[in-house]
């Protein structure tokens, strides 16, 4: 069932993507062929199907929701790109390729971070991928940009990188962890949501409860993956947290405890999509998914 799902709305998103990296003159090339690259390589498209399958839960056509999936995997790519630079995490691997870093240099992947960033706003701007009404793109702008910046996602990154060897207690690690990916997964709902035209406050409130147990719940089993996967099948190295001594769920409450509470969040995420009725079936599926996923 969610293969099914992830099959027909990773293809959505991606022929969207498809069409956002010509590059405009002959000079920026290999520019916009990093950006290309860093995109356009697999990825689980966890945040595209967020998106569209809040858009469905209220009702409305997942077309709707083309841009707001777009903008979040573009920032997603983008944070994936810094994430593994050497100043960061200093990753080679990503999506079973060359990080982009590598691929092209370190200089060519901090452009096309920041080109990515700037091409997730364009895109919520752009009336063709976007068809929103002005105030309901404005919102959609304004939600992305508190989801992606430092009160956001860039703050969880500084936290993380500032935590490198230290142990923090579960409170400091649920609050680095919903700002490093929790924050972005639940603009990515959010989004979606807004994207329907159909969401009322009620409902809305619903779904931003469902994504903050599903975004934490993302973060606990990436960190148990990084225990207990293979580079093969993760795409990206094993045991790198370990390695680099960064505070994580299996780390402060042992591997059989986090996948306990990784189980917790995703029956608070259900719960909140309690009153909604069959459409919100994709979206209930995705919680489910993100805590059983193996890679
Ligand atoms: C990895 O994200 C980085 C985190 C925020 C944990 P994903 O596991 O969604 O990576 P891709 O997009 O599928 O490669
Ligand atoms: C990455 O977290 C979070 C962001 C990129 C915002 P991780 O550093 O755990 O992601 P991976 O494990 O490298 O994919
Ligand atoms: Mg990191
Ligand atoms: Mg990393
Ligand atoms: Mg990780």
């Amino acid at each position: 069932m969610i293969a099914i799902y992830q099959a027909r709305t990773q293809a959505r998103v991606n022929a969207a993507l498809d069409g956002l990296f010509l590059a405009p003159s002959p000079e920026l090339t290999r520019l916009y062929a990093a950006m290309r690259y860093s995109v356009m390589n697999g990825g689980k498209r966890v945040r595209p199907l967020l998106a569209y399958a809040a858009c469905e839960a209220l009702g409305s056509s997942p077309a709707l929701a083309d841009g707001a999936a777009c903008a979040v995997e573009l920032i997603h790519a983008y944070s994936l790109v810094h994430d593994d630079l050497p100043a960061m995490d200093d990753d080679d691997l990503r999506r079973g390729q060359p990080t982009t870093h590598k691929a092209f240099d370190e200089a060519c992947a901090i452009l096309a971070g920041d080109g990515l960033q700037s091409l997730a706003f364009s895109v919520l701007l752009d009336s063709a991928l976007t068809p929103q009404d002005a105030d309901t793109r404005l919102k959609m702008v304004s939600v992305l940009a508190q989801a992606a910046g430092p009160a956001g996602m860039v703050g969880g990154q500084a936290i993380d990188l500032g935590s490198v060897g230290l142990k923090l207690d579960q409170a400091a690690l649920a609050f680095m962890h919903r700002h490093k990916t929790g924050a972005l997964i639940e603009a990515s709902v959010t989004l979606g949501a807004l994207a329907s035209g159909r969401a009322e406050k009620t409902e809305l409130n619903l779904l931003q409860t469902y994504a903050q147990a599903v975004g934490l719940a993302f973060q606990v089993q990436d960190d148990i993956l990084d225990v207990e996967s293979d580079t093969a099948t993760l795409g990206k190295r094993q045991g790198a947290d370990i390695a680099r001594d960064k505070p994580t769920y299996p780390a402060l409450l042992g591997l059989d405890a986090a996948k306990g509470y990784a189980l917790e969040l995703c029956d608070q995420a259900l719960q909140a999509l309690r009153p909604f009725d069959a459409a919100a079936e994709p979206l209930r599926d995705l919680a489910r998914y993100i805590v059983e996923r193996r890679s």
